[in-house]
């Protein structure tokens, strides 16, 4: 048995050595999920946050039944984003009071789903919106507890575009717009404003960054309960917790984070305001990136114009990622190293799809690689197989599979 755990820790904590058998036996694309990632990753924000944050996982990430199962049972809440969002977080038993519904553009019927099941919070991003939820409220008879999403001049500087930052966003209201919100508010019976949502970086390795955006948006909460007299009961902080992509990227420090948010909601000031209030984070990528590697076989190698190319059988319908962002996940060739193969080589790994788009990386270091060769894109749990195009020349879909 090869020790390979460790070397690769920083992108997976699964246990390479038990693909031993999956590789063996390997027939089609697949993602291999480890329960035990989650739970450690779970534990890491569980003991290092102050008591006083909850975590709502992002199941945007990876709504996987099993997964959405796990991370109840370790206490967490759940963030949704649409019906089937919704319906998901209920069917792997959250509680209604441990759902919120968050996005953009919700539809009437998501909204009515929402409301007649009483979900902890929907967050408001728009005045129009405001006004539906209430009417929607009002016809079911019911208060609806809201948030209202702001669009705030700060963020935690994500360095590649996913959420958007500062500056024009889809995402909630413009801080400048603000009062806009209050005065439709005053009329409003069937729906409770109980406190803020802010949300506009995600994959942020600094926990000197997370720390300040959290400081900032407690301080616009600050701001606009005493600015438009209301009662701040949740902060509502959003997700953007980073997990390394690269070599060159350090893992977020946690403990650093924790430290320094228990000095902060301790302090004068803010020890008194945030007395009753919940503080919530919504961590996605954290909790689901490093739980699944996603596994391909090279079909066919070839060079073109001096470029080393590994045809795969799976592809971007199966795992976007890449090409969306921009950026190549971390890949290990584990044929080649459960057979000793040691010469690296630096490959264009593609799939099959009919477009030049379908590309796992152009420069994708990789022990010597042949054809029949099983390899593994780590860190795929988040936004891997959820984000991606499944309908796209109609391929099988990639199973997905637990070892640990
Ligand atoms: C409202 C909301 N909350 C949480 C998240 C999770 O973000 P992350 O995966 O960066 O933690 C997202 C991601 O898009 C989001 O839109």
């Amino acid at each position: 048995m090869i020790d390979i755990k460790n070397e690769y820790y920083r992108y997976t904590s699964l246990d390479l050595n038990k693909l031993e058998d999956v590789v063996k036996n390997y027939s089609a694309p697949c993602y291999v999920y480890s329960k035990t990632t989650i739970t450690e990753s779970f534990n890491v924000l569980q003991s290092n946050l102050p008591s006083k944050f909850s975590v709502f996982y992002a199941q945007k990430s990876n709504p996987n039944p099993d997964i959405l199962k796990q991370i109840r049972e370790l206490g967490a809440g759940c963030d949704t984003a649409s019906l089937g969002e919704m319906k998901s977080a209920l069917n792997a038993g959250f509680t209604a009071d441990k759902i919120m519904l968050t996005g953009p553009a919700k539809s009437k019927e998501e909204i009515r789903f929402a409301v007649d099941n009483n979900l902890l919070s929907v967050n408001v991003e728009s005045v129009q919106e405001l006004e539906l939820i209430d009417k929607i409220s009002r016809d079911a008879g019911m208060v609806q507890d809201i948030l209202i999403r702001i669009n705030p001049p700060y963020d935690s500087s994500e360095t590649t575009r996913i959420i958007g930052g500062t500056g024009v966003s889809k995402f909630g209201i413009d801080i400048e717009q603000i009062g806009d919100f209050f005065f439709s508010l005053k009329n409003k019976k069937n729906v409770s404003l109980k406190g803020i949502h802010i949300f506009n970086s995600s994959q942020i390795l600094d926990g000197n960054k997370i720390f300040a955006n959290t400081k900032n948006v407690i301080d616009t909460a600050i701001e606009l309960s005493g600015k438009y007299s209301f009662d701040v009961k949740k902060i509502d902080l959003g997700g953007g917790f980073g997990i390394p992509y690269a070599a060159d990227e350090s893992p977020l420090d946690v403990v650093l984070l924790g430290n320094k948010l228990n000095d902060l909601i301790e302090s004068k000031g803010y020890k008194s305001f945030l007395e009753g209030v919940t503080l919530i984070y919504e961590p996605g990528r954290y909790l689901s990136g490093r739980a699944s590697i996603y596994l391909v076989k090279i079909l066919y190698t070839k060079t073109s114009r001096g470029r080393k190319i590994l045809l795969t059988d799976g592809g971007i319908h199966h795992m976007l990622r890449p090409a969306l962002i921009g950026q190549s996940h971390p890949a290990i060739n584990l044929t080649a190293l459960f057979e000793g193969r040691k010469n690296n080589g630096n490959y264009m790994v593609a799939g099959p799809l009919c477009t030049s788009l379908d590309t796992f990386g152009e420069n994708i270091e990789l022990a010597e690689s042949k054809p029949g060769d099983i390899i593994a894109f780590m860190n795929a749990g988040a936004y891997g197989y959820t984000e991606s195009m499944p309908l796209f020349l109609s391929h099988p879909a990639a199973k997905e599979i637990f070892i640990q």
